[in-house]
């Protein structure tokens, strides 16, 4: 089995300290295999802002793999957006923006949506070359290695939000996701944590691809939502997705989606609140 921590818009810049600490002893206390982030580390693209991403992204002292966010390009600073719109992430982050580790049993790969022109900024775009990078990377794969793929834009729009902008040109990146056999989409931006199929949405895809969205993991700006993120567990043909939400003094569990694969399908086992196991503790004890 893996464990994968998938934590999304950090926005270091507009962060609440305590839930940040609290973030790092829930990471150190769960010991995933593998820390993915999905983007908007920062508020405002800032040198302190990524240095402050850095630090605690070095200090959880595991793996991790980042792509970056639309927060993570300057805004104002019209010459530094469109000349090297990923120069402070480059120099404080790391240089490579679609980033692929291969874990034998899982495979990740993450691929940087964030745009600076104004009409690809709010939803960000998949390019070809990056379809090209999905085939190269997870086409030479095994059937049975898990394969993630992860951005910072979604691929599906929240439950009961079908009009929600998604990822630019996500029909043509499902094609090539669906072909390579991905199993699994991690993404944020909106600040809201769901998980779903694609084929909910998307009628071109004939085979499942699941998604689990996060919602921001340490930014004071929410979406009616607490800041949270989503604990992984990957097993042969089982997908565990467990929401870590913080609750005011820590992070603790508060809903578990489980999947099982049959053929070429996910099939959801069992969906289970917190909240609802809290309460059946209460009602054992009455
Ligand atoms: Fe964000
Ligand atoms: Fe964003």
């Amino acid at each position: 089995m893996k464990r994968l921590a998938h934590i999304s818009d950090l926005h270091f810049g507009r962060t609440d300290a305590r839930v940040v600490a609290a973030l790092a002893a829930d990471l150190e206390r769960e010991a995933p295999d593998l820390v993915v982030i999905s983007g908007d580390l920062t508020q405002r693209a800032r040198p302190r802002q990524f240095r402050a991403a850095k630090a605690f992204l070095d200090a959880l002292a595991r793996p991790y793999m980042v792509v970056p966010g639309n927060h993570d390009i300057p805004v104002y600073n019209l010459l530094a957006r469109f000349s090297d719109p990923f120069r402070n992430y480059r120099s404080f982050i790391g240089a490579d923006l679609n980033p692929f580790r291969d874990m034998g049993e899982v495979a990740v790969l993450g691929l940087n949506t964030a745009r600076s022109l104004i009409v690809d900024f709010a939803e960000g775009r998949v390019n070809r070359r990056q379809m090209d990078r999905i085939r190269a990377c997870l086409g030479r794969l095994d059937a049975d290695v898990f394969k993630v793929v992860f951005t910072h834009h979604p691929f599906l729009p929240p439950p009961g939000k079908p009009g929600e902008r998604l990822v630019g040109r996500a029909r043509q990146a499902l094609a090539a996701l669906e072909s390579t056999g991905v199993d699994l989409l991690l993404a944020g931006h909106l600040h809201r944590a769901y998980s779903g199929d694609v084929m909910t949405h998307h009628t071109t895809v004939a085979r499942s691809i699941l998604v689990a969205q996060a919602s921001t993991a340490t930014s004071t700006r929410l979406r009616d939502e607490p800041n949270a993120y989503n604990l992984i567990d990957i097993a042969p043909q089982h997908l565990t997705i467990h929401v870590r939400s913080w609750e005011g003094a820590r992070f603790t569990g508060s809903l578990t989606t489980e999947w099982e694969k049959r053929g070429d399908f996910w099939h959801k086992l069992a969906e289970d609140t917190g909240l609802a196991d809290a309460d059946r503790r209460l009602a054992g004890r009455s």
